[in-house]
């Protein structure tokens, strides 16, 4: 028989690929796309399969419940996402998932009920690959959505409530997925570091996740004739938004700290060889475990870049599109998981998560606590992403000694 860790690896790569990815050459699933209905559907089918009832909430994420003997009690919840950057790796999110699915899987056939019931919530929106704000549907979940967020468009200028539409959902509803209140939430997700396999270990408690800020950021110049536009006189977005990545990337790297800053998107206008590029817009983003140390380093990014613009000559503009906390796991939950992972004989090894995760946003809904599994040469938001059926059942006997340890409390 496969184990349990076994098929949710196996399911994860079945979802790698057409019809639940919308590119055919590679993986990409973003938010309420058809590749994105059809994961839901082939999950749901799993869910009911591991004795669940099923229903998709009003941020369209997918809700799996098993009942508990008490079926008032607040639910543990355990989560993670289903959609996924561009060319992505097939386990960034949707192992979480389907782990969570095993351990209720687990406990159906061997006829065992919490006290609580366990509800399995695959996150639609939490890359922020299609819409600009990042992690919408947890934030919709934990209550936290701030006013204007759902005021927002994909780049091809679809709205959240036209992209809605197909799912019988609406923008004026979204809301309404906010959730009563819950016991716990328990998040297994990939390290996406190479800590774990430099210790040898096949699991490990996460500590806390970094606090995260993003910008999208505009450059404008002037357009013009790439052979008669003398070098002297040209106003170059591009030329500009080259000098700014580079500022970026040192102030990051002179903090030698745990700061990271990426830009990772740049689109140029109006994109041709034979046209000085008149426009540039990027996106920033900037880590760190310490948020004050975060934030000086936005300042000191801004600052060098309207430097940058002033002395260029380019026009220079810039938004916060996604303003993170640190968000600390709960102590008594790292010590309930780390009492089930020495249960399988690995050591104890705790970590903290450069990587945002769903579970940063239900800090604000109940007390989180993160399993990350080892993934092979830290490689993630990469086609390369690999994690190991043997690791993965590991993670999901220590996701269930997690839960029959909270069932004790
Ligand atoms: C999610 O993968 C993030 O950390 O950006
Ligand atoms: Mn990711
Ligand atoms: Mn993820």
């Amino acid at each position: 028989m496969v184990s349990g860790g076994a098929r949710a690896v196996a399911r994860c790569d079945e979802l790698g690929v057409a019809p639940y990815s919308d590119a055919p050459d590679m993986l990409f699933r973003a938010y309420l796309t058809p590749a994105f209905a059809a994961a839901q559907r082939a999950i749901a089918g799993w869910m009911i399969e591991a004795g669940m009832t099923t229903r998709i909430d009003a941020a369209a994420n997918l809700v799996g419940r098993y009942e508990g003997l008490e079926p008032d009690a607040p639910p543990l919840i355990i989560g993670s996402h289903i959609d996924s950057v561009r060319d992505a790796g097939r386990y960034d999110g949707p192992l979480g998932v389907m782990l969570g699915i095993e351990a209720v899987a687990a406990l159906h056939a061997a006829g065992r009920r919490m006290r609580f019931p366990i509800e399995i919530y695959a996150f639609g929106d939490e890359e922020g690959s299609r819409f600009a704000t990042a992690m919408l549907t947890s934030r919709a979940v934990a209550g936290t959505l701030e006013p204007g967020m759902l005021d927002i468009a994909d780049a091809r200028g679809i709205s959240l409530d036209e992209a809605l539409a197909p799912f019988e959902l609406s923008d004026l509803k979204f809301a309404e997925a906010r959730h009563p209140g819950a016991l716990a939430y328990l998040e297994a997700h990939i390290e996406q570091g190479p800590a774990l396999e430099a210790l040898g270990l096949p699991v490990g408690v996460v500590t806390g996740i970094a606090a995260q800020l993003r910008y999208i950021v505009t450059v404008t110049g002037v357009a013009g004739h790439a052979g008669t536009s003398a070098m002297t006189l040209r106003s170059d977005a591009l030329a500009a938004a080259a000098e700014m990545v580079l500022a970026i990337e040192r102030i990051a790297r002179e903090d030698a700290s745990d700061l990271v800053a990426t830009v990772g998107r740049m689109e140029v206008a109006p994109g041709a060889p034979n046209v000085v590029p008149g426009k540039v817009v990027f996106t920033i983003d900037i880590r760190s475990g310490d948020q004050a140390r975060r934030d000086r380093a936005a300042a000191a990014i801004l600052t060098a870049l309207r430097g940058i613009a002033a002395h260029r000559g380019t026009g220079f503009t810039s938004e916060q599109t996604n303003d993170l906390a640190a968000s600390p796991c709960d102590p008594r939950l790292m010590d309930l998981l780390e009492a089930a992972l020495v249960a399988q004989g690995v050591a104890p090894h705790r970590l903290v998560s450069g990587a945002g995760h769903d579970a940063m946003i239900l800090a604000a809904l109940c007390p989180t606590a993160m399993l990350f599994i080892r993934c092979a040469g830290g490689i993630s938001h990469n086609p390369a992403e690999h994690a190991d059926p043997a690791d993965a059942e590991i993670a999901l006997r220590v996701m269930l000694g997690f839960i029959e340890r909270l069932d004790a409390l």
